[in-house]
């Protein structure tokens, strides 16, 4: 269990927080992990009848942690950072996010596995992973042109641009964007007026609105997942995460493959 994870159960509402703000809350193995097994269980307990996730004041989350990618990437569909996704993707019980400030790579592509996302104002979303000579994940290429289409999706997933939480809100990715003070409240009113709500009807209907798509979601990230891992050794990758840690602009113009 990691430490950087805190979790309570409190009226019903399984509170999680990324709380690892030295690291701009970047997500170990051992955070996945934890994340993984308190979702899993989740959907087994009873008394849980809605999942609130919220990450630190100033930050959610700056994605996956790059350190822990570089020296110890994940293999096979065993890794921790695989077991949460579809552990996301598996999830049978209402799923409210609350952000401020970066949520960078996992941090924006979570939401997209979301029932409500409020965000602060000072939130900006971003998907680098093709400047991190990576591919996306969580389904992102599946899920995000059916929620945004493709002109937006290009623009945030290939170019990997910024976009603020009103952007987001706009594209119809998000559900509110609030003041720093308000988000929270609002994300914790939502979880409260879900969990009175009957858990059964709940439950089956969530599972209906997103039977549409919940096969090829699991396939995505398990396709994704496979092409991610061989982007994580190419030198491609190794340059953009050497550069990261030096604080320079990456150099691709030395690579020529396809
Ligand atoms: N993985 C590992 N460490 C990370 C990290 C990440 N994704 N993001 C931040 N950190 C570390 C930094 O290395 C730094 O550590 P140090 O104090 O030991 O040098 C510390 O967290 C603070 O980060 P810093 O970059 O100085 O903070 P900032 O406020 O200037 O910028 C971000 C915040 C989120 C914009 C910036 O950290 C960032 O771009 N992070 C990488 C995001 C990313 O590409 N994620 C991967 C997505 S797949």
């Amino acid at each position: 269990m990691s430490n950087h994870i805190l979790q309570h159960i409190e009226s019903g509402i399984l509170k999680l927080q990324l709380n690892r703000p030295e690291k701009k809350n970047a997500l170990t193995h051992a955070m996945y992990a934890t994340l993984a097994h308190a979702l899993n269980s989740a959907n087994s307990d009873s008394s849980i009848r809605a999942i609130y996730l919220t990450g630190t004041k100033d930050i959610f989350t700056a994605g996956n942690d790059i350190s822990d990618f570089a020296s110890n990437p994940p293999k096979g569909k065993e890794a921790s950072v695989i077991q949460f996704l579809t552990s996301l993707a598996k999830l049978t019980k209402p799923l409210i996010v609350a952000a401020n400030g970066p949520a960078v790579g996992v941090g924006t592509t979570l939401m997209l596995h979301s029932d409500f996302v409020i965000l602060g104002t000072e939130t900006y979303l971003q998907m680098p992973f093709v400047s991190l000579g990576l591919c996306p994940e969580a389904a992102s290429s599946y899920l995000l042109p059916l929620h945004v289409g493709y002109p937006k999706t290009a623009e945030w997933l290939l170019l990997g641009n910024r976009f603020t939480a009103q952007e987001a809100k706009e594209a119809r990715l998000i559900n509110e964007v609030l003041p720093a003070d308000q988000y929270q409240k609002r994300a914790l009113e939502i979880a409260t007026q879900i969990s009175e709500l009957p858990t059964a009807a709940v439950a089956a209907s969530r599972a209906l609105i997103k039977s549409h798509h919940h096969s090829a979601v699991l396939n995505t990230i398990d396709s994704e997942c496979e092409i991610f891992y061989e982007r994580l050794n190419s030198p491609e990758a190794k340059e953009a995460f050497s550069a990261f840690f030096q604080k320079r602009k990456p150099d691709f113009q030395q690579f020529n493959e396809q």
